[in-house]
């Protein structure tokens, strides 16, 4: 074997591809670009596999988590917290609305923000909560929600990474006031560029999400409020359309290929590999381990053309980005470990199993060598 990609597109969309092309083509002879029939079928479509009232189709995860935020209130004055370990975009939507996004530490052994440090922070300026499904292993929902009912805090959950995953028997998404997707390419049900989806309980936040995400319209000139454009595109809602039916299979696949990781590489003291919070069905968007010389492995299997990543290499509280807030460095210890130590393996619906069978080889070679 010369080479493992981290993900390889070509090869999971190899059998779609007629299927794919005639999707497209579908919607460039249709002349209809933006919303329409095949935006509304895959919101259906979509909602129908979640078992939810109703899905918006939206831009990106980050304009989602925008319109979510915003449509349930929050702006100016609120605190929302969420985890410091996760995707700058989480944070970004908070502070979008005007609203100040607390940072919270991870959980000992897991990447997943820490209910119990979560409670800590709450104050009487906190209105929401925002767990993060990092790795595609659902958050400690059962916690989040007790936090919210005990405080009357709101919960929008980030599922960017998780699409598709279960905590007690529930999709992730379905638990909290609102759920936010992405279809960034990489991620379990990935588009052609970029896209999102939104779910909300309410269905007049539902509602406003809907108008928000489209110049806050009820009809093509009649605006109630100001929005922004953050409309899922017609060309990307048809090529998730094809998509859509193989994510559970692509899902259980990345189950397989992190069993085969699991057991390959058993047996290597100094790797911790990921644990499953149990009464949850993680779906793997990344299978993370986590070594005491990260650099040095992430080089090693280089050489041996095995790409590799890093999700995330800093906790955002440490970026310049947030050089503003109070707790910086050494505030987060569990997240500040976890970034200087994590390394993200090659995933995706399309692995074989020789391929994970010769990174754990040359992981374990390595450890020897070492
Ligand atoms: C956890 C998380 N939240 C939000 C986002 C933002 O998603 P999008 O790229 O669709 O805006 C991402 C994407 O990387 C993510 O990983």
């Amino acid at each position: 074997m010369t080479n493992v990609p981290f993900v390889d597109f070509k090869r999971q969309y190899a059998t779609l591809r007629e299927t794919l092309h005639q999707a497209a083509c579908r919607v460039i002879d249709s002349t209809h670009y933006i919303g329409g029939e095949e935006v509304q079928a895959f919101e259906r479509e979509m909602a129908a596999c979640l078992g939810a009232q109703e899905v918006c189709g939206v831009a990106c995860a980050t304009s989602g988590l925008f319109a979510a935020l915003k449509c349930l209130g929050i702006g100016p004055g609120d605190e929302v917290i969420t985890t410091v370990h996760t995707a700058i975009a989480t944070a970004e939507a908070i502070s979008l609305t005007g609203a100040t996004a607390v940072f919270c530490d991870i959980q000992k052994g897991y990447f997943n923000i820490d209910p119990a440090e979560a409670e800590k922070k709450i104050t009487a300026k906190t209105r929401a909560l925002v767990p993060v499904h990092l790795y595609g292993q659902p958050a400690d929902m059962d916690s989040f929600l007790q936090l919210a009912r005990k405080h009357n805090l709101l919960v929008v959950e980030d599922c960017a990474q998780a699409q598709g995953a279960k905590y007690r028997g529930n999709y992730v998404g379905t638990m909290g006031d609102a759920g936010v997707f992405s279809f960034f390419p990489s991620k379990n049900l990935g588009g052609f560029g970029d896209g999102g989806a939104v779910i909300a309980k309410d269905p007049a936040v539902m509602k406003k999400i809907r108008m928000f995400s489209n110049h806050g319209r009820t009809s093509k000139y009649l605006h109630e409020f100001e929005g922004i454009n953050s409309r899922l595109d017609a060309l990307q809602a048809a090529l998730l359309r094809v998509c859509l039916p193989y994510l559970d299979s692509w899902n259980a696949h990345r189950r397989l290929a992190a069993s085969w990781y699991d057991a390959g590489l058993q047996g290597i003291n100094s790797l911790e590999y990921p644990r499953v919070l149990p009464g949850t069905e993680p779906v793997y968007h990344v299978y993370v381990i986590r070594v005491p010389d990260r650099e040095d492995l992430q080089a090693y299997l280089k050489k041996q053309g095995i790409e590799t990543g890093v999700h995330y290499p800093y906790a955002l509280s440490t970026l310049p980005a947030y050089a503003h807030v109070k707790d910086r460095n050494g505030s987060f210890p569990e997240a500040e470990a976890a970034c200087a130590h994590i390394l993200s393996l090659p995933m995706s619906p399309a692995i074989s199993r020789e391929e994970v069978d010769f990174v754990c080889s040359a992981i374990k070679a390595y450890f020897k060598a070492s």
